[in-house]
Protein backbone atom coordinates (compact mmCIF):
# COMPACT_ATOMS: atom_id res chain seq x y z
CA UNK A 1 0.00 0.00 0.00
CA UNK A 2 1.04 3.61 -0.38
CA UNK A 3 3.40 4.91 2.12
CA UNK A 4 1.02 7.51 3.53
CA UNK A 5 -1.46 4.56 5.24
CA UNK A 6 2.22 3.05 7.02
CA UNK A 7 3.44 6.79 7.54
CA UNK A 8 -0.05 7.34 9.19
CA UNK A 9 0.14 4.00 11.23
CA UNK A 10 3.77 5.06 12.66
CA UNK A 11 2.06 8.46 13.87
CA UNK A 12 -0.25 6.98 15.10
CA UNK A 13 1.58 5.22 17.39
CA UNK A 14 4.14 7.82 18.07
CA UNK A 15 1.30 10.26 19.32
CA UNK A 16 0.00 7.83 21.46
CA UNK A 17 2.80 5.64 23.46
CA UNK A 18 6.17 7.60 21.85
CA UNK A 19 9.37 7.13 19.91
CA UNK A 20 10.54 4.01 22.26
CA UNK A 21 7.26 1.98 21.56
CA UNK A 22 7.37 2.73 17.83
CA UNK A 23 11.17 1.65 17.89
CA UNK A 24 10.05 -1.67 19.27
CA UNK A 25 6.81 -2.04 16.94
CA UNK A 26 8.89 -1.27 14.30
CA UNK A 27 11.98 -4.25 15.13
CA UNK A 28 9.01 -6.73 16.15
CA UNK A 29 7.57 -6.04 12.45
CA UNK A 30 10.84 -6.96 10.91
CA UNK A 31 9.87 -4.15 8.12
CA UNK A 32 13.26 -2.49 7.12
CA UNK A 33 12.63 0.90 6.44
CA UNK A 34 11.64 3.46 9.63
CA UNK A 35 10.33 6.20 6.66
CA UNK A 36 8.11 5.62 4.54
CA UNK A 37 7.40 8.09 1.48
CA UNK A 38 3.80 8.90 1.47
CA UNK A 39 3.58 8.99 -2.80
CA UNK A 40 5.93 5.53 -2.88
CA UNK A 41 4.25 2.22 -2.83
CA UNK A 42 5.47 -0.75 -0.47
CA UNK A 43 4.28 -3.86 -0.24
CA UNK A 44 0.99 -4.65 1.26
CA UNK A 45 2.96 -7.15 3.54
CA UNK A 46 4.51 -4.09 5.40
CA UNK A 47 1.43 -2.85 6.54
CA UNK A 48 0.27 -6.01 7.62
CA UNK A 49 3.45 -7.14 9.23
CA UNK A 50 3.29 -3.27 10.95
CA UNK A 51 -0.46 -3.48 12.03
CA UNK A 52 0.50 -7.25 13.47
CA UNK A 53 3.68 -5.77 15.44
CA UNK A 54 1.59 -2.65 16.95
CA UNK A 55 -0.86 -5.41 17.97
CA UNK A 56 1.58 -7.55 19.39
CA UNK A 57 3.34 -5.13 21.39
CA UNK A 58 0.48 -2.88 22.74
CA UNK A 59 -1.06 -6.25 23.85
CA UNK A 60 -4.88 -6.00 22.02
CA UNK A 61 -6.03 -8.01 19.36
CA UNK A 62 -5.52 -6.86 15.76
CA UNK A 63 -8.91 -5.86 15.00
CA UNK A 64 -8.90 -3.49 18.39
CA UNK A 65 -5.54 -1.91 16.36
CA UNK A 66 -6.77 -1.57 12.92
CA UNK A 67 -10.04 0.00 14.48
CA UNK A 68 -7.70 2.69 16.29
CA UNK A 69 -5.83 3.09 13.20
CA UNK A 70 -9.44 3.49 11.54
CA UNK A 71 -10.29 6.42 13.86
CA UNK A 72 -6.97 8.01 13.84
CA UNK A 73 -6.75 7.71 9.10
CA UNK A 74 -9.93 10.05 9.68
CA UNK A 75 -9.24 12.39 12.87
CA UNK A 76 -5.50 13.09 12.14
CA UNK A 77 -4.54 12.13 8.38
CA UNK A 78 -8.14 13.20 6.30
CA UNK A 79 -8.48 16.06 8.78
CA UNK A 80 -4.80 17.31 8.45
CA UNK A 81 -3.77 16.67 4.90
CA UNK A 82 -6.80 16.07 3.01
CA UNK A 83 -9.54 18.09 4.67
CA UNK A 84 -10.03 20.25 1.17
CA UNK A 85 -10.95 17.15 -0.58
CA UNK A 86 -12.99 16.09 2.31
CA UNK A 87 -15.05 18.77 3.09
CA UNK A 88 -15.59 18.76 -1.40
CA UNK A 89 -16.84 15.17 -0.56
CA UNK A 90 -20.08 16.11 1.29
CA UNK A 91 -21.70 17.86 3.37
CA UNK A 92 -22.83 15.27 5.77
CA UNK A 93 -22.39 11.73 6.33
CA UNK A 94 -24.66 9.97 3.91
CA UNK A 95 -23.57 12.39 1.10
CA UNK A 96 -19.85 11.91 1.77
CA UNK A 97 -19.97 8.07 1.84
CA UNK A 98 -22.36 7.98 -1.69
CA UNK A 99 -19.14 10.32 -2.85
CA UNK A 100 -16.44 8.21 -1.42
CA UNK A 101 -15.68 6.34 -4.75
CA UNK A 102 -15.46 9.59 -6.88
CA UNK A 103 -13.31 10.59 -4.01
CA UNK A 104 -11.23 7.34 -4.28
CA UNK A 105 -11.26 7.87 -8.56
CA UNK A 106 -10.04 11.10 -7.96
CA UNK A 107 -7.06 10.66 -6.78
CA UNK A 108 -5.72 7.99 -8.89
CA UNK A 109 -3.89 10.12 -10.87
CA UNK A 110 -1.74 10.89 -7.50
CA UNK A 111 -1.70 7.09 -6.60
CA UNK A 112 -0.86 5.84 -9.25
CA UNK A 113 -1.91 1.88 -10.33
CA UNK A 114 -3.33 1.54 -6.42
CA UNK A 115 -5.82 -0.60 -5.57
CA UNK A 116 -8.76 1.30 -3.27
CA UNK A 117 -12.05 -0.70 -1.86
CA UNK A 118 -15.34 0.70 -2.93
CA UNK A 119 -17.94 1.60 -1.11
CA UNK A 120 -21.57 0.98 -2.24
CA UNK A 121 -24.33 2.78 -0.49
CA UNK A 122 -28.24 1.70 0.27
CA UNK A 123 -29.87 3.68 2.11
CA UNK A 124 -32.69 1.58 3.84
CA UNK A 125 -34.66 4.17 5.74
CA UNK A 126 -33.96 7.97 7.12
CA UNK A 127 -32.31 6.38 10.40
CA UNK A 128 -30.50 3.07 8.89
CA UNK A 129 -27.40 2.68 6.15
CA UNK A 130 -26.35 -0.02 4.17
CA UNK A 131 -22.78 0.26 3.02
CA UNK A 132 -21.41 -2.77 1.10
CA UNK A 133 -17.57 -2.40 1.30
CA UNK A 134 -15.24 -4.24 -1.32
CA UNK A 135 -11.73 -4.73 -1.05
CA UNK A 136 -9.10 -7.09 -3.34
CA UNK A 137 -7.56 -7.56 0.03
CA UNK A 138 -8.24 -9.20 3.72
CA UNK A 139 -8.33 -8.57 7.06
CA UNK A 140 -9.38 -5.03 6.67
CA UNK A 141 -12.89 -5.25 7.96
CA UNK A 142 -12.10 -3.64 11.49
CA UNK A 143 -10.29 -0.59 9.81
CA UNK A 144 -13.38 -0.04 8.15
CA UNK A 145 -15.45 -0.19 11.15
CA UNK A 146 -12.92 2.58 12.83
CA UNK A 147 -13.09 4.84 10.07
CA UNK A 148 -16.76 4.77 9.74
CA UNK A 149 -17.50 6.02 13.55
CA UNK A 150 -14.76 8.31 12.84
CA UNK A 151 -16.35 9.95 10.07
CA UNK A 152 -19.44 10.21 12.05
CA UNK A 153 -18.21 12.18 14.24
CA UNK A 154 -16.06 14.22 11.78
CA UNK A 155 -19.50 14.86 10.17
CA UNK A 156 -21.40 15.30 13.47
CA UNK A 157 -23.45 12.21 13.27
CA UNK A 158 -23.64 10.01 15.94
CA UNK A 159 -23.57 6.41 14.57
CA UNK A 160 -23.44 2.94 15.87
CA UNK A 161 -22.50 -0.03 13.74
CA UNK A 162 -26.11 -2.36 13.72
CA UNK A 163 -24.45 -5.15 11.98
CA UNK A 164 -20.87 -6.62 10.58
CA UNK A 165 -22.09 -8.78 7.91
CA UNK A 166 -19.11 -10.98 5.52
CA UNK A 167 -20.02 -12.13 1.97
CA UNK A 168 -19.00 -14.90 0.99
CA UNK A 169 -16.29 -14.17 -2.06
CA UNK A 170 -13.80 -16.08 -3.75
CA UNK A 171 -10.61 -13.41 -3.52
CA UNK A 172 -10.19 -10.30 -1.63
CA UNK A 173 -13.11 -9.89 1.04
CA UNK A 174 -16.99 -8.17 0.90
CA UNK A 175 -18.58 -6.72 4.27
CA UNK A 176 -22.11 -5.65 4.34
CA UNK A 177 -22.74 -3.15 7.50
CA UNK A 178 -25.56 -1.57 8.65
CA UNK A 179 -25.35 2.16 10.28
CA UNK A 180 -27.98 3.16 12.60
CA UNK A 181 -28.40 7.06 12.98
CA UNK A 182 -28.57 7.99 16.27
C1 LIG B 1 -8.71 12.22 0.89
C2 LIG B 1 -8.97 11.12 1.48
C3 LIG B 1 -8.38 9.76 1.16
C4 LIG B 1 -7.20 9.44 0.55
C5 LIG B 1 -6.12 10.38 0.04
C6 LIG B 1 -7.17 7.99 0.48
C7 LIG B 1 -6.13 7.28 -0.08
C8 LIG B 1 -5.97 5.92 0.02
C9 LIG B 1 -4.79 5.20 -0.38
C10 LIG B 1 -3.54 5.81 -1.00
C11 LIG B 1 -4.99 3.90 -0.11
C12 LIG B 1 -4.01 2.73 -0.32
C13 LIG B 1 -4.40 1.88 -1.49
C14 LIG B 1 -3.18 1.28 -2.20
O1 LIG B 1 -2.03 1.71 -1.94
O2 LIG B 1 -3.37 0.37 -3.04
C15 LIG B 1 -6.33 3.79 0.48
C16 LIG B 1 -6.87 2.63 0.93
C17 LIG B 1 -8.05 2.57 1.65
N1 LIG B 1 -8.98 3.57 1.80
FE1 LIG B 1 -8.77 5.50 1.19
N2 LIG B 1 -8.30 7.46 1.03
C18 LIG B 1 -9.06 8.52 1.47
C19 LIG B 1 -10.25 8.44 2.12
C20 LIG B 1 -10.83 7.29 2.58
C21 LIG B 1 -11.99 7.24 3.42
C22 LIG B 1 -12.78 8.46 3.95
C23 LIG B 1 -12.26 5.95 3.65
C24 LIG B 1 -13.43 5.52 4.48
C25 LIG B 1 -14.16 4.53 4.49
C26 LIG B 1 -11.24 5.16 2.97
C27 LIG B 1 -11.12 3.78 2.98
C28 LIG B 1 -10.00 3.08 2.56
C29 LIG B 1 -9.73 1.69 2.90
C30 LIG B 1 -10.63 0.76 3.72
C31 LIG B 1 -8.50 1.38 2.33
C32 LIG B 1 -7.70 0.04 2.48
C33 LIG B 1 -7.53 -0.69 1.22
C34 LIG B 1 -8.55 -1.82 1.01
O3 LIG B 1 -9.59 -1.87 1.71
O4 LIG B 1 -8.29 -2.64 0.11
N3 LIG B 1 -10.40 6.01 2.32
N4 LIG B 1 -6.90 5.03 0.52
Amino acid sequence: MYGVINKSLKEMVIEQFGMERWESVLSRSGVPADSFLSMRSYDDECTYALAHACADELQIPLPDALRAFGAHWVEHTLNNEYSTLVTATGSHLVEFLENLNTLHDKISSTFLDYRPPSFDIDQTNENHVGIMYTSQRQGLTPFVEGLLLALGRRFQQEVEILSVEPQAVTAGEQTYFVLRML
